[in-house]
């Protein structure tokens, strides 16, 4: 059976279901991960927890050292990584509350460490990013919503965008405009740091609020932690059905 780790964000610091065994401390050649992994079981299945903003939430999307995250999971044997993100909604179809597997990605982040080989060049490097989520993963956690009857977006753009502030309206305009269905700050370069130690990743995203400029409310950090506190339970859910089916 192939080693599952879970990526928390916003709303996932701890895993509800996970028996922790062990905390595990990791050292990279690329520096500390956010965390301590927490290596334990859910329902009888080894599973690996990280959460990327840290145990208390203290580190920022640009801050995160996902070379390390995604390094230390590799270290420790994982081959798919299941990334937890809160999201704004964009499209119609990505109201508060609505659960999302994305297909596709388009990174407007800048200025983070995005590769491993940034130092240590080949052309062998150049990763094929054609679609930047495994394919496989992807159809597990849609049929496992579907075995769940958890309603779930099939696909979807992801913009990675730099955060930590949230987005103008004018901005969001243009994410659309781009062919964008939602709007999250994590997703990159996670995504493409798995597949430069060809890991198996994919996302499941939460849309904590309409993106701005899309609905007459403020954007509070209060009202998006409240909306993943409750998705989160579906999410546990679909872990349930998709942790033992890998
Ligand atoms: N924008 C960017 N990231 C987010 C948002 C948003 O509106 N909501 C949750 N994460």
């Amino acid at each position: 059976m192939s080693l599952l780790a879970i990526i928390g964000g916003t709303g996932l610091t701890s895993l509800d279901g996970l028996t922790i065994k062990e905390k595990r401390t990791v050292d990279t050649p690329f520096g500390q991960p956010s965390s301590e992994l927490l290596v334990g079981e859910f329902q009888g299945h080894p599973v690996i927890f990280l959460p990327r903003h840290g145990q208390q939430h203290g580190i920022p999307p640009h801050k995160i050292n996902y070379r390390a995250n995604i390094w230390a999971l590799k270290n420790q044997g994982v081959e798919n990584i299941l990334a937890v993100a809160a999201v704004g909604g964009i499209r119609d179809d990505m109201a508060p509350g609505v659960i999302a597997i994305p297909d596709q990605i388009i990174d407007y982040t800048y200025g983070r460490e995005h590769s491993f080989f940034s130092d240590d060049f080949s052309s062998d490097k150049h990763i094929d990013f054609t679609y930047p989520y495994d394919e496989n993963l992807r159809q597990q956690l849609i049929s496992a919503a579907q075995q769940q009857a958890i309603a779930c977006v099939k696909d979807g753009t992801y913009a990675a965008v730099q955060g930590p502030r949230l987005e103008t309206a004018a901005e969001i305009r243009r994410l659309a405009n781009d062919g964008c269905s939602m709007v999250g700050m994590t997703g990159m370069p996670e995504a493409s740091l798995a597949r430069e130690l060809e890991l198996a990743y994919a996302s499941c995203a939460v849309s904590a609020n309409w993106a701005a400029g899309l609905s007459d409310s403020e954007i509070t950090m209060a009202d998006i932690e409240q909306t993943v506190a409750n998705g989160m339970s579906k999410i546990k859910q679909l872990l349930t059905q998709l942790i033992p089916s890998l």
